[in-house]
């Protein structure tokens, strides 16, 4: 059995191995009704929990989906309606989780909450966001780009705002696909050293460009995100906003890419904060690709955690 905890701790052959098998089991589906089964039911007699410590949209239907389609079954948990929420131990909850369900997914605030449910639980668990990184989101985005341009390996990825949770996981990407990437954003948002520094360990070119409009010069990929995340505090939104409006994704930015450059967005998205509502909607944008993509994706790297 194998844990999906980070794009940088999983090995580079694994991923590219789950990269191609997504993308073989979205064309395999093959338009068919999104309800029913696929062909193969590799997850025929599992259960699945989906832990949620936090509000999600994407995460939350895309799992749940992709295991029905692979023939499991799913139990979504609040984190606030378990025992978790009201002083049992991450490690008791992994060793009882662990002689029920087949695998765990976990989306919480504290890394050390993962690494800890990881530690003691004896079946597969999976990482669907913490504070730190989000590698199920940037799995989906790699397929997406590569669906639509080919290969993404020496490519020019531009991150515009803020150095969050999503733009670390882009950055161990880089590190193991083998991209470049340049971030734009203020200095007291920048991506943690660790996540540059792995990049910058593989080999690929990691740029930081204070300008946003110099930044995005041959990109091939522009990325953003919201300029608030779930954990940061709401007191804090105000002077985000004021920090980061510079580095909002319009189509005056857009046009200084690549003419074929893709854009894309986690979701959800602040239309007209980080990215407009002409980008979100325009010809460069991908996100509705990637939302479906996380579907694909994770049932790819379900099966790699399951040996299945
Ligand atoms: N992108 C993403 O993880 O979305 P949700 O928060 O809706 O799951
Ligand atoms: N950076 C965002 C991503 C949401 C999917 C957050 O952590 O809230």
């Amino acid at each position: 059995m194998n844990h999906f905890l980070d794009i940088h701790t999983t090995e580079g052959a694994a991923l590219r191995q789950m990269i191609n098998s997504a993308h073989a089991m979205k064309a395999a589906r093959n338009g068919r009704p999104k309800g029913t089964p696929d062909d193969d039911q590799p997850l025929a007699g599992h259960m699945v929990a989906l832990i949620f410590e936090k509000p999600s949209t994407r995460t939350r239907v895309s799992f749940d989906v992709g295991v029905r389609q692979m023939g499991g079954q799913t139990m979504v948990l609040s984190g606030r309606e378990m025992q978790l929420g009201h002083g049992e131990t991450i490690a008791d909850t992994a060793r009882v989780l662990s002689r029920y369900v087949d695998l765990i997914m976990i989306r919480t605030f504290e890394e050390a909450t993962l690494l800890e449910m990881a530690e003691h639980a004896t079946v597969p668990v999976i990482n669907g966001l913490t504070n730190r990184t989000h590698p199920c989101q940037i799995m989906a985005d790699v397929m997406t780009y590569e669906e639509h341009r080919g290969p993404i390996a020496g490519k020019k990825v531009v991150w515009a705002g803020d150095g969050n949770n999503v733009c670390a996981s882009f950055l161990h990407a880089a590190g193991q696909f083998g991209f470049d990437f340049t971030f734009t954003g203020p200095p007291t948002l920048d991506p943690e050293p660790s996540a540059i520094g792995f990049a910058r360990e593989k080999g690929v070119r990691v740029a930081v460009e204070r300008d946003p409009a110099l930044a995005v010069a041959g990109a091939d990929l522009v990325v953003t995100d919201t300029w608030v995340s779930m954990h940061d505090p709401e007191s804090a939104k105000e002077r985000r906003h004021n920090q980061l409006r510079p580095y909002q994704v319009n189509e005056a930015l857009m046009a200084r890419a690549r003419p074929d450059a893709l854009f894309m967005h986690c979701l959800p998205a602040h239309r007209n904060d980080e990215a407009t509502s002409a980008v979100m909607d325009g010809p460069h944008s991908v996100v509705f690709d990637e939302a479906e993509n996380r579907l694909h994706a994770q049932k790819a790297v379900m099966r790699w955690c399951l040996g299945l």
